[in-house]
């Protein structure tokens, strides 16, 4: 878990409470607490939202739960392209902006939702001309740029599932993802910008596809003006070339509610990634749902989340929500420090962004940057800030409250995950009042508890979730099984999303962090066994084991713990070619913090590695129990090296 014991303690005694200001309450879209109560009959209160939608034919069941198989809107047809644009179209929104762009160098584009159906049409024309048809898989491996978002479209518009893969991943790992969905197609871009230099996505895409037999075609965009580009004829081609001329009316194909609209990759406790599947009707109606309803959407707000399109925030709230909530998007290429730690607080000054939606990990970082950063712009239009990702400390909360929303912002503190497919826990920012550090309640129309290994309700224990929900993940690509063990198997029918959680003599929730092997870094998940699989592949390593350790402002880093083969010593310089190794294995958000060689890791009598008690010394902690150990010292003598090491 991420937080130690007295940050939860001292969580658990927060008692300050902020009520919506009054005159934002007033004009909320959800101001009613009846909200909670009318959903009970959560199907009745799901089909009111998926009733918001265009359906070409309205479905016949609202829900079909044989668990854990659910199917929602079971015989409805619509196409969610369709409803995140074509429905726009015939009313005032039309001519209204759909996405703000902004690229790391400071150039701008806009788009009209007029003008974003014809982008979208062109792209989804361009599939189509390659021969992409309903059902093909197409992997997107692109920086922050307006093309990803018409690719993901563009898919969606002709029933291609889409595969977005975060730009920061390696070849290795594009290779993985592209393969196991099996992909035909992948959209890239000669390079992006960030931080000033230009991230060779084509070079690293090129690497990837000589390990993908099943990729057909390689588009390429032209963002990073890198000159020359390999170029491989006949599979490779500029997508500029291939949209010239090319018609931007591209009919929607009919699509059952039940159709894959996307598959996307996410870190587990075992093995590799898995891809998780989402659907049509059921996931487009609550991510509306909740987009409308959490960040309080309005016709003339402007809406900033500062995801990237690669994990699912940027799926369901940067494109898919917003975009069938008729919003104005802001989107941006670049990082947050660049040319100076001010970007963020420019940007909502220059668009006038409205709802701010972003990571504990970035607030944390901009606490350290100073006040001056934010206190240099005017930020007065804002009006809601979100934050997702991770368990947000009191001290951050309060910070964001205070220095960005000058005391008069709701914070929706929204907790959800990429098998989710949206917001699951979260004030209501008209009628909740917020608890720094807590994500509040279940929305209307979820259930969840906490629970115990009997499955016994408790306060303190694992956060389960007690009905289906339209959003929820449909199976892992290609592993129903591992679908049913991962989720479904620690209860019966009730499901598992491997986070402890605490609730309150009120009611409200608090996220303690996650109960597995997965870290959350940065807001980023990370398997443990993903990078021991990387370090042991390293020729100088003999085995591995990966613990989570507090970090000030990515919540957790890496701490690994390495003994080397044949006896050999580790140095400064094998600890900077490991770290280097795991970084261009996975990408560098999996960059270890901290390696500690170990002649010998704790392990017990049957030689299971005990993490926990590596836990405890990446953690500073005592040492918890060591009887179950074949060896005691182990353990007291690498504790002894950490300290040393790390201070
Ligand atoms: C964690 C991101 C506490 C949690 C949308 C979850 C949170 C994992 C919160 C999912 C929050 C996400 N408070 N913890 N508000 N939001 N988490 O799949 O551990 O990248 O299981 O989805 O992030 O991460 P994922």
């Amino acid at each position: 878990m991420t937080h130690d014991r007295a940050a939860l303690d001292a969580l658990l005694t927060e008692k300050r409470r902020f009520a919506p200001p009054p005159e934002f309450a007033a004009a909320a879209v959800v101001s009613d607490p009846a909200v909670y109560e009318r959903a009970e009959d959560f199907e009745a209160f799901w089909a009111g939202w998926a009733e918001e939608l265009d359906w070409f034919r309205k479905w016949d069941t609202v829900l079909e739960w044989n668990p854990p198989h659910a199917r929602w809107f079971d015989g409805g047809k619509l196409n969610v392209c369709h409803n995140c644009i074509d429905r726009h179209l015939d009313g005032p929104r039309r001519d209204r902006p759909a996405l703000l762009w902004e690229g790391e160098p400071g150039d701008r584009r806009t788009f009209t939702y007029a003008e974003l159906a014809q982008q979208v049409g062109r792209f989804a024309n361009v599939l189509r001309d390659l021969g992409v048809k309903k059902g093909d898989r197409v992997a997107i491996y692109l920086p922050m740029i307006p093309e990803a978002a018409f690719a993901m479209l563009a898919c969606a518009r002709i029933g291609a599932p889409h595969s977005v893969v975060f730009g920061g991943f390696s070849p290795d790992s594009l290779a993985d993802r592209i393969n196991d969905a099996d992909a035909r197609v992948l959209i890239t871009a000669d390079g992006g910008h960030r931080r000033g230099t230009i991230v060779p996505l084509k070079a690293n895409a090129d690497r990837a596809v000589a390990r993908c037999p099943g990729i057909e075609h390689v588009v390429v965009v032209a963002r990073g003006g890198l000159d020359p580009v390999d170029m491989v004829a006949g599979r490779d081609h500029w997508y500029h070339d291939l949209a010239d001329g090319v018609d931007g009316d591209c009919p929607a194909e009919v699509m059952d509610a039940e159709d894959i609209l996307y598959i996307l990759y996410t870190s587990g406790t075992t093995g590799k990634p898995k891809g998780v599947v989402h659907t049509t009707g059921g996931y487009l109606t609550q991510v509306h749902a909740t987009t409308k309803t959490v960040f309080d959407l309005k016709d003339d707000d402007i809406y900033w989340c500062t995801a990237d399109v690669g994990w699912v925030t940027g799926h369901s709230y940067i494109v898919y929500g917003p975009l069938a909530a008729g919003a104005t998007v802001v989107m941006y290429e670049g990082a947050p420090d660049w040319p100076d730690k001010g970007r963020f607080w420019k940007m909502c000054q220059d668009y006038g962004v409205t709802v701010f939606y972003t990571a504990p990990t970035a607030i944390r970082a901009f606490m350290q940057w100073g006040e001056e950063w934010p206190g240099g712009y005017d930020l007065g239009r804002l009006r809601l800030l979100g934050t997702v990702g991770e368990p947000i400390n009191p001290e951050a909360w309060m910070w964001y409250h205070r220095v960005i929303g000058k005391e008069s912002c709701p914070i929706v503190d929204t907790w959800w995950q990429t098998e989710t497919g949206g917001i699951m826990i979260t004030p209501l920012p008209g009628i909740t009042r917020t608890r720094p550090g807590s994500a509040c309640r279940a929305f209307p129309g979820i259930e969840t508890t906490l629970l115990n290994d009997a499955g016994e309700t408790v306060d303190a224990g694992y956060l389960a979730i007690t009905r289906p929900w339209p959003s929820m993940l449909r199976t892992i690509w290609g592993d129903d099984q591992r679908y049913r063990e991962t989720y479904w198997s620690k209860w019966d029918g009730v499901y598992f999303p491997g986070d402890g959680a605490k609730i309150d003599e009120d009611g409200y929730l608090w996220i303690l962090g996650r109960v597995d092997d997965v870290l959350n870094v940065a807001g980023h998940r990370i398997g443990t066994m993903e990078v021991e699989s990387a370090l042991v592949e390293h020729p100088a390593v003999a085995e591995a084991a990966v613990v989570g350790k507090t970090h000030a402002v990515k919540g957790q880093a890496i701490a690994a713990f390495v003994t080397l083969m044949g006896g050999r010593e580790g140095d400064e310089a094998l600890t900077a070619e490991l770290k280097a190794h795991v970084a261009s294995a996975i990408g560098p958000i999996a960059r270890p913090e901290a390696i500690l060689f170990a002649a010998d890791l704790p392990k017990t009598r049957s030689g299971k590695i005990m993490r926990r008690l590596l836990g405890d010394i990446a953690a500073g902690r005592a040492l918890g129990d060591t009887t179950t150990l074949a060896d005691p010292a182990v353990v007291q003598s690498l504790k002894d090296r950490y300290e040393a090491k790390e201070g």
